[in-house]
């Protein structure tokens, strides 16, 4: 998620657009840049790293002006980088844009503009923005209309900011889908365009939502929204009660709460133009360089992390040796790198870190390295070394995750994992194909399920006042939602600070079942996957022995209905893909009783979001 800060009107353009960026500094970036029309030119100013580098840049280069706008860069395409951070000149010089969102179809726009003359400067995908904008650009079509007709050609969700130096009374504005907002703030003689509220407030509480598929025209004297086929369409203004700060969460109360809603935008955004679900389910990781030969060559895979990046690893190898036939073993990153593991150039490591920057992790990537083997990561921070020092990537394309207590990190990669499943399957000859189709078609339904678990949110959070004062709790999941009973676990103890346990429901038999009592709520997860009825004597047991039982079921399933004392429901899911369904209840839920419990959820004691300790 990227911010943007434009303005037009009679102050000095750079120290608003400088201030604004700041305010948007939470969603966290890796570079920045601003274009400002100084004496009928367009200056621009942009590098790799924090704002305080775009600042310096500014005090050695000043530029002024009354038009202009910035850019912090959340990097999914390129890396972070002078060339590649916003905003993004045309050919021409008159014409720059900064984004936010995926471009899905960026690869053949470059192919066409290169084949027409365009001269590509990043490896963004945002150029094929300005270079189509260009394009349109004539004397019949001015920067209105040439955005409008380059807007058509793209794919994937956006918000877009452009103006021209041979329009400098104008800043155009458009919003497709859902790439994070485009806001317009209604001043005095001035106006201001931002990606989120923090860049604004300080200037006017008087704003404009840009809805999905609309374009606004912004002067010194006000705005004009239209629809992307030109009809003018009326617009509200809001009057907005938040303080800058407060803006910074949106109507969430936590970073952590906004992130669980953001994964029906995180889990399209890390399919986004990586599926062809129109034209024969072709699925594309580039950056991982995974060749047929490779995929051809692999004996085994080790997938090794922390924390609740482990716990997706291992839904991983469930999802690798049941569809690549390919074995796979999970180590935690602080035991794989002691362990003198049999690793060899046969081998592939695939680490996962949200953060790429996790102590225990790095080391055991260079372990893996030392051994010769082949080095990947999924990572969600652009640019970290966890990406760098890897033969190929996986990006979660998650956008930053604030909260320590993780959870759009963790549902993502399960998806990228699925993707990496389905891709060495392709490259191994291991899948039949109409079960190959069926497999990529499911992805699509993922964000709206998960969109669906996030609907019910006040019946989660009924049953976290029932488990407010719980001072132990234990979550059984069995086979790939095995994992999913960690992550819950893991989720509560992080932020409630309540002793809970993940544990495999068959293993309960063989000692942990003389814990339960009335006083040890147990979590169940049991949606209808292979593992169901193992699952449902399950909870009979724990009913048996007078434990509290809270399912995570299947909508509609009567029978657990019946017998736990509380269920969490989720949609219908493939049972590949449950994982990424079924743990967001448990998101909720600990999420619930840490802030009912009034603990500091978003930085919880003792943590610290990245462990770049050992
Ligand atoms: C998860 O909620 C925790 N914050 C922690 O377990 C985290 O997943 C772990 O430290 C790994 O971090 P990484 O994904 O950035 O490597």
């Amino acid at each position: 998620m990227c911010g943007i800060v434009g303005y037009i009107g009679p102050q000095d353009a750079t120290p608003i657009i400088l201030n604004g960026l700041k305010r948007l500094e939470y969603r966290g970036y890796d570079s920045a840049g601003l274009a400002v029309l100084q004496n009928g030119c367009i200056e621009v100013r942009r590098d790799a790293g924090k704002l305080s580098r775009l600042a310096t840049l500014v005090d050695e280069l000043p530029v002024h002006g009354q038009v202009g706008m910035g850019h912090t860069r959340w990097a999914t395409h390129g890396e972070p980088s002078a060339r590649n951070a916003h905003p993004h000149l045309g050919m021409t010089g008159d014409v720059v844009v900064v984004h936010n969102g995926i471009v899905e179809n960026f690869l053949e726009l470059r192919e066409e503009l290169t084949d027409e003359g365009a001269i590509f400067k990043s490896e963004t995908d945002t150029e094929v923005i300005v270079h189509l904008v260009e394009r349109y650009l004539s004397a019949q079509n001015g920067l209105e209309e040439a955005t409008r007709l380059a807007l058509g050609h793209l794919k994937g969700a956006h918000g877009v900011v452009v103006f021209s130096a041979r329009e400098p009374d104008k800043i155009v504005a458009a919003r497709i889908g859902n790439a994070g907002g485009v806001v317009i703030g209604i001043g005095e003689g001035e106006m201001f365009i931002a990606s989120d509220l923090p860049a604004i407030l300080e200037h006017t509480r008087r704003v404009v939502f840009l809805e999905s598929r609309q374009m606004a025209v912004v002067t010194t004297k006000g705005l004009a929204v239209k629809t992307l086929d030109g009809k003018v369409v009326p617009y509200e203004v809001h009057t907005v009660a938040w303080d800058p700060v407060s803006a910074e969460k949106g109507a969430y109360r936590h970073f952590m709460e906004k992130e669980i809603h953001e994964q029906v935008r995180s889990l399209t955004d890390t399919i986004a133009g990586r599926v062809d679900f129109d034209n024969g389910h072709g699925l594309r990781l580039p950056e991982l360089n995974l060749t047929p030969e490779l995929a051809r060559r692999l004996q085994k895979i080790f997938i090794t992390a922390c924390g609740t990046a482990a716990h997706a690893g291992m839904v991983g190898k469930v999802l690798i040796e049941h569809i690549a036939r390919l074995p796979v073993e999970v180590d935690i990153a602080s035991e794989f790198r002691y362990r003198d593991p049999i690793v060899d150039q046969d081998t592939a490591v695939l680490a996962i870190s949200q953060s790429g920057e996790t102590a225990d992790t790095l080391a055991a990537m260079e372990e893996a390295r030392r051994k010769g083997a082949v080095l990947w990561s999924i990572v969600n921070a652009i640019g970290s070394q966890a990406m760098r020092v890897a033969d190929g990537y996986i990006s979660m394309q998650s956008g930053p995750e604030i909260g320590v207590a993780s959870t759009k990190a963790y549902t993502a990669p399960l998806v990228d994992l699925y993707m990496l499943a389905i891709l060495l399957a392709d490259l191994r000859g291991t899948l039949d194909k109409a079960v190959r189709q069926r497999l990529v078609r499911d992805l699509r339904f993922v964000p709206d399920l998960a969109g669906r678990c996030l609907d019910r949110e006040a019946e989660v959070e009924k049953v976290a006042r029932a488990l407010i004062h719980v001072q132990h709790c234990l979550y059984l999941g069995r086979g790939i939602n095995m994992p999913t009973a960690y992550e819950g676990a893991l989720k509560l103890k992080e932020i409630s600070y309540i002793h809970a346990e993940g544990y495999p429901a068959g293993e309960m038999k063989h000692g942990p079942i003389a814990l339960i009592d009335r006083s040890m709520p147990v979590v169940v997860i049991a949606p209808r996957d292979p593992w169901y009825e193992k699952m449902f004597s399950q909870i009979e047991q724990a009913k048996a022995r007078g434990g509290m039982v809270i399912a995570v079921a299947t909508d509609g399933d009567e029978r657990i209905a019946g017998i736990a004392d509380h269920v969490l429901w989720v949609p219908e899911t493939p049972w590949l893909l449950s994982p990424a369904i079924t743990v967001i209840p448990l998101q909720l839920l600990a999420y619930h009783i840490a802030a009912l419990r009034g603990l500091d959820v978003d930085q919880p004691r003792n943590l610290a979001k990245s462990v770049t300790v050992e």
